[in-house]
């Protein structure tokens, strides 16, 4: 059955509702057929998980690898990751066949007697908790050794992978390298947003990640390609969009696909059958989506210190801003003094608020950037 509204927001895409990346899945699926690992940067939003996605439900991938995908964005150990790690490969083995999970179980020697069954149909279950993974690196070598021992090569996709840079264990990443360079029937996609901690922990020399995978940078989808995907989208259930209103809602969203599929999906359910989307109405439609995420802005925003509001509010303001602690930046948008300014930019980018590429900084929800500048009236 066809979704009620094509522009659904999910991470599991049917090929039909996937726009485009191409080049990007032949490069990532000949990457891994090669036996490379990869890692794929791209800002918050941009596609990443769903490239994934599309790529692990390839007929050359599905066809011949075991998938897993686990993301570690709010793991902060390697018993934490271990443990994340567990239970993505025993849920997936369940998913196969009751007796390929417990022979998975029956792999983790380290945590012997720790796992119950269903008595009533013998059906094993991962009720473990991160506590009871006592020797973590031994744990790990067992899913390894377990993963190797498979008939069939696997590919683990790692998203937020440089969060392990901050492990509270010590040299979790040299560890992790020395096993995963081991491995010869598992391939890795390291994925993430913190382009420059990923590119760190892969290009520089000190490193132990240092140029042990090929980089692919998840770029917007063409203007010209997502005008067309999204037209056939609107026409194949007998909808009117201009063009000019499709180019409106990409560019107010700066490519982001997250947030030009959730603009469109407001659009599609407010048109009439019998009617043609222009370009003037966009801009409605997005102060009308802003109006429903007002509460929770302002909730979030209720929870940072002044100054971090200003600062947010001044980086919305420019879009991209470069120099923050510059004179001109700090009384432009009266700041105060540049010490506070970068110690706000440091917690909103902790927090996730703001990002930043070499030093220029922005906001990568694009509702919240067009909320702030809507309250700040430009
Ligand atoms: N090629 C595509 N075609 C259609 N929709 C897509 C495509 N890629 C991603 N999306 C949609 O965009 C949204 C964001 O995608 P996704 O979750 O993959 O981004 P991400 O980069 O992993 O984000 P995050 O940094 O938050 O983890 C999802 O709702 C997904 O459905
Ligand atoms: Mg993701």
């Amino acid at each position: 059955m066809r979704p009620a509204n094509p522009f659904y927001t999910s991470n599991r895409i049917p090929s039909e509702y996937f726009c485009d990346r191409v080049n990007e899945t032949e490069t990532l699926v000949k990457e891994i057929l090669g036996g490379n690992n990869m890692i794929l940067i791209s800002p918050r939003r941009m596609g990443k998980t769903g490239l994934v996605n599309h790529c692990f439900q390839d007929e050359r991938i599905r066809g011949c690898f075991e998938t897993f995908f686990i993301d570690i964005y709010d793991t902060s150990s390697l018993k934490e990751f271990t443990f994340r790690l567990g239970k993505q490969v025993f849920d997936r083995m369940s998913t196969v066949d009751k007796v390929k999970a417990v022979g998975f179980l029956n792999c983790l020697g380290s945590l012997r007697g720790e796992f119950t069954y269903d008595q009533s149909t013998m059906t094993p279950k991962f009720a473990l908790s991160v506590g009871q993974i006592r020797r973590p690196e031994l744990t790990l070598d067992e899913i390894f050794s377990y993963l190797e021992g498979l008939d069939k090569p696997c590919v683990i996709a790692i998203d937020e992978f440089q969060r392990i840079a901050d492990y509270e264990e010590k040299n979790v990443e040299a560890m992790l390298r020395t096993k995963i360079q081991r491995l010869t029937n598992v391939r890795f996609i390291f994925s993430g947003s913190e382009r420059h901690t990923l590119s760190l922990m892969f290009s520089s020399q000190s490193r132990p990640f240092y140029r042990s995978a090929g980089v692919l940078e998840l770029l917007p989808i063409d203007e010209p390609v997502y005008v067309a995907f999204a037209s056939r989208l609107f026409a194949d259930y007998g909808k009117t969009i201009s063009r000019e209103a499709i180019v409106a809602a990409y560019r107010l969203m700066d490519g982001y696909t997250y947030f030009i599929k959730r603009t469109l999906n407001h659009v599609f359910w407010e048109t009439p059958q019998d009617w043609e989307v222009t370009e003037d109405e966009i801009p409605r439609r997005v102060d009308e989506i802003l109006d429903s995420e007002s509460a929770t802005f302002k909730d979030i925003l209720s929870m940072l210190t002044m100054n971090q509001r200003l600062l947010l509010s001044a980086i919305a303001i420019d879009r991209k801003a470069v120099n923050i602690l510059s004179a001109e930046f700090v009384s432009r948008h009266n700041l105060g003094v540049p010490s506070s300014v970068q110690s706000s930019a440091r917690s909103l980018l902790k927090k996730g608020f703001i990002s930043r590429l070499d030093s220029t900084y922005y906001i990568d929800d694009k509702f919240l950037e067009l909320w702030l500048r809507r309250e700040a009236g430009v």
